[in-house]
């Protein structure tokens, strides 16, 4: 919940200014709140950087006062919904039921969903990682069909790294991507393509570690992207990194919140 009329305008020029022309092989979108949606496609439908939003309504439309559904966004121009942060599932009480519906609304209207999950600093502290994300993903994706499934993001953000300054060391994100991944491919092949986000204190001068790990395939900047030159140089650095991946890897993937 960051961010005014001119406080935008000023990043989102900043940011056109710094990085829009030089961005081939990397995707940036910035999730806005929803009152900023149409000053985000006024600024940036001339750019190469796209925008989407931070939540969506499970509801398609109907008598839901308040909410706003993925379908009133898509009419301008989101391509990204992110669902399932760790402060919706904690201070809106959304579980996984609710997590699936805004995917799939999400996907309804053509917008990418970008899944969070992650894990508490209890639950890393005695070793259930892997276990809890590996549920998390399995309790959503199971809640899709794989035509759905194969239309998502998914974001890897543990709790205790969110806003916290603190960043996995870039080798437990690496293996907890990997675990991801192999969920991911164990319910379908062709999950295993999807993209993999790490989300958590990701700033300009642990993006490039981050992301050269092998399963880590782009970044969800939270704090880092309230900084023009913060954020500006983390999408300097995934460009540069997705260039040297080009074969591997068709893109790479960053996105503000
Ligand atoms: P952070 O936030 O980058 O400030 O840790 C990440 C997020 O909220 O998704």
């Amino acid at each position: 919940m960051h961010g005014s009329r001119e406080g935008n305008a000023r990043l989102f020029h900043a940011l056109v200014e710094a990085v829009s022309d030089s961005l081939s092989n990397v995707d940036v979108a910035i999730c806005v709140p929803f009152p900023f949606v149409a000053q985000a496609q006024g600024e940036l439908q001339e750019t190469s950087i796209l925008w989407g939003v931070q939540d969506v309504s499970p509801n398609a439309q109907g008598a839901f006062t308040g909410e706003v559904g993925a379908a009133m966004v898509a009419e301008f121009g989101c391509r990204y919904a992110i669902v399932g942060h760790s402060e919706r599932r904690i201070y809106h009480g959304e579980d996984s039921a609710v997590i699936a519906m805004k995917a799939r609304r999400a996907i309804e209207s053509g917008l990418i969903p970008i899944l969070c999950v992650g894990e508490t600093l209890a639950e890393r502290e005695s070793g259930l990682t892997e276990r809890v994300v590996g549920a998390q993903i399995e309790n959503i994706f199971g809640q899709l069909s794989i035509a759905e499934a194969r239309q998502l993001a998914v974001a890897y953000e543990p709790l205790w790294a969110i806003g916290s300054g603190i960043t996995a060391p870039p080798t437990e994100a690496q293996r907890v991507h990997a675990h991801i991944r192999n969920v991911l491919r164990g319910r379908d092949p062709g999950l295993a393509a999807l993209p993999l986000l790490y989300g958590g204190s990701v700033k300009a001068s642990n993006a490039a570690e981050l992301l050269s790990q092998r399963d880590i395939d782009g970044a969800l900047v939270g704090g880092a992207s309230l900084n023009t030159d913060e954020f500006s140089s983390i999408c300097r650095t995934a460009q540069e990194m997705a260039t040297k991946l080009s074969v591997r890897e068709p893109s790479t993937h960053v996105r503000s919140s």
